[in-house]
């Protein structure tokens, strides 16, 4: 699978994902897990899908550990950082424990976001 698709797949998995979260929500009547919906729909769903989007228009170059890392790096911070805010609003685990996973996770995503700059900056086809 190219990594179009494969972003295009995770995106619409997160999107099921956070929408659950808002469901339940709003089943429960509680919004506690409202930073936690925020951030899987939208470092989730909507940063994958732009990836995706990225890929198909503009990384045809073939750069294929590049963007294995990055794809790595995206998903492995994004599901920490969900993982640890939805366990930080059901009071699962206290802040203080939280702290530095959600800071590695933070990072993390954040490294995603400078290897696609990277990408895309290598990328001959931007100029095209
Ligand atoms: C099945 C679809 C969805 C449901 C049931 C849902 C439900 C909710 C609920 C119950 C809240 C909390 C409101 C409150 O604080 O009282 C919320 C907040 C929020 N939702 Fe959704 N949502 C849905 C889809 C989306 C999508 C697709 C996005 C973005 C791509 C999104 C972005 C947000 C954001 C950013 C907030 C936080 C707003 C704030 O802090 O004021 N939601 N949503
Ligand atoms: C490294 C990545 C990110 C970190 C560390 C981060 C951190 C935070 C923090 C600490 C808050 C305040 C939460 C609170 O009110 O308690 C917040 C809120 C918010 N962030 Fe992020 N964020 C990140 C990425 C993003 C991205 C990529 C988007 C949009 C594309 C986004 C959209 C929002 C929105 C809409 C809110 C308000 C949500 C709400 O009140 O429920 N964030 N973020």
């Amino acid at each position: 699978m190219t990594y179009d698709k494969k972003y295009l797949v995770w995106a619409l998995c997160y999107a099921v994902a956070g929408m659950g979260v808002g469901i339940f929500m709003g089943v429960s009547q509680d919004p506690a897990q409202h930073v936690t919906h925020a951030h899987i729909l939208l470092v989730g769903f909507v940063t994958s899908l732009i990836y995706g989007v990225i890929h198909k228009l503009w990384l045809t170059d073939k750069m294929p550990r590049l963007a294995m890392a990055q794809f790595i790096v995206h998903h492995a911070g994004a599901v920490t950082m969900f993982v640890g805010l939805l366990l930080l609003f059901a009071n699962v685990l206290p802040l203080a424990q939280l702290d530095p996973v959600l800071a590695l996770a933070s990072l993390t995503v954040t490294l995603g976001v400078v290897l696609m700059l990277v990408m895309v900056v290598k990328s001959n086809t931007l100029e095209a």
